[in-house]
């Protein structure tokens, strides 16, 4: 019998405080329909100085991983567009915050918001090699464009922690997986640069072309049929973009077909609706929307993802939901966690945004109003000093 591989658990960190983009439109005299239905957003995450990618992510897998899982845990990958340092990778930091074992290989991953898809392929290898390890993948971003540029509405930030091992509880990964690479330049971040450059219309119709190409090529692959899928989830950079790919995949649909495929899409986009963008975590925030919220998944059914990281490269990949999909979300109730965040106005959210520290500067950050467990207090000597409550 073949093995099984796939998401055992996952957990989902963002920081307490939120923008409403209601509020956001009203500051930049847009109608606010444009984010609320155009952009498919209703709140932003607003990550305070005191949360970055290590802390976000410490914060995410303490969610989810007990004793056990520590002492399984062989392998930390950790995919992030938001690096603290061009030596040291994030996942180091992180084993010494979660208290791993020293004998564990760490590692950072990056191509753009498709940097958590190449983690589990390469952890669905290593775990098969090695059926008893479990591998930590983590999707941390905080998702910056710059106060009143054009993708300010699809900021947002966060973390999502997959544990990958055999026999999993959530999502066993299927074979056949398409990729798909081309060097464009849609979206990217240069050295020294703590905002995303980004041509928006044309991320937006690279998006949509690669979708149709690794869409495609997955179906002649596997000779699937939209009918074998239960839902499909895709990278949620704003929850439109989702939708219209979509749409995509939809044009041949017969209408009772179709009307499932988007009641399931609505459970998918509730949290990133709520969130904003995650960059590389969006598609795994997207499944744990869908996993928290539809009424309708059950056990033995496939369904798709479609991951997407500008610059550009694209994969589409299916697991089969496990009986045992709920457990895996470890009791958290995310729902409560996301309505409890605080509400802040816009321009205290322009002043949290200017407090942010980066890479070789210098100072404290402040703290003490940041209820998570683990948090960031600033920088001496140029070492990044982490803390935990
Ligand atoms: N009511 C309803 N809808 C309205 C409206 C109203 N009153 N006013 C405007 N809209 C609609 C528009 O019709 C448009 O809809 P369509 O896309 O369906 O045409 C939508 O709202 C957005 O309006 P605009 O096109 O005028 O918005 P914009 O020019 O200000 O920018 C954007 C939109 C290009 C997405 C911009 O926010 C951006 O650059 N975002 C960042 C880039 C990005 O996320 N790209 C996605 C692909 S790349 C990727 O996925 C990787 C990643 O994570 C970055």
């Amino acid at each position: 019998k073949e093995m099984k591989i796939g998401i055992d658990k996952i957990g989902f960190f963002t920081s307490h405080l939120f923008v409403d983009m209601k509020e956001l439109a009203f500051a930049r005299a847009e109608d606010p329909n444009k984010y609320l239905i155009g952009i498919g957003q209703s709140k932003m995450a607003v990550i305070p100085p005191s949360q970055d990618v290590v802390t976000m992510a410490a914060n995410a897998a303490a969610r989810i991983l007990t004793t056990a899982d520590k002492e399984q845990i062989s392998y930390v990958i950790f995919a992030t567009e938001s690096g603290i340092d061009n030596s040291k990778a994030t996942a180091v930091y992180l084993a010494r915050l979660l208290g791993l074992k020293k004998e564990i290989r760490a590692i950072e991953l990056k191509q753009a918001c498709y940097g958590a898809t190449a983690g589990i392929q390469l952890a669905r290898g290593f775990v098969a090699l090695n059926p008893d390890s479990k591998v930590l993948v983590i999707a941390a971003d905080n998702a910056r464009y710059g106060i009143k540029s054009p993708g300010e509405p699809t900021q947002g930030g966060g973390a999502v922690a997959l544990l990958i091992g055999t026999n999993p509880q959530i999502l066993a990964l299927e074979d056949g997986s398409t990729a798909y690479t081309q060097d464009i330049m849609d979206f990217w971040r240069p050295l020294g640069k703590n905002e995303a450059l980004v041509d928006g219309r044309y991320s937006e119709d690279v998006y949509l072309n690669f979708f149709s190409h690794v869409w495609q090529a997955y179906l002649d692959k596997t000779g699937y049929q939209l009918g074998d899928f239960a839902a499909l989830l895709f990278h949620l950079p704003y929850t439109k973009m989702g939708l219209k790919a979509l749409r995509i995949a939809l044009k041949d649909a017969r209408p009772d077909e179709a009307v499932n495929f988007v009641q399931e899409f609505e459970h998918a986009r509730t949290f990133n609706r709520e969130v904003g963008n995650l960059y590389t975590g969006s598609l795994y925030l997207s499944l744990l929307s869908l996993l928290f919220n539809s009424e309708k998944l059950r056990a033995g059914q496939r369904i798709g993802l479609f991951s997407y990281g500008s610059g550009a490269e694209a994969e589409f990949y299916s697991g089969i939901v496990q009986p045992n999909f709920k457990q895996g979300l470890m009791n958290v109730n995310y729902l409560q966690v996301l309505n409890e965040r605080q509400e802040v106005s816009v321009s205290e959210y322009e002043k949290l945004y200017q407090q942010h520290l980066f890479s070789a500067q210098e100072g404290r950050v402040a703290y003490d109003t940041d209820p998570a467990r683990y948090f960031f207090a600033g920088i001496s000597d140029f070492k990044r000093q982490y803390q935990e409550k």
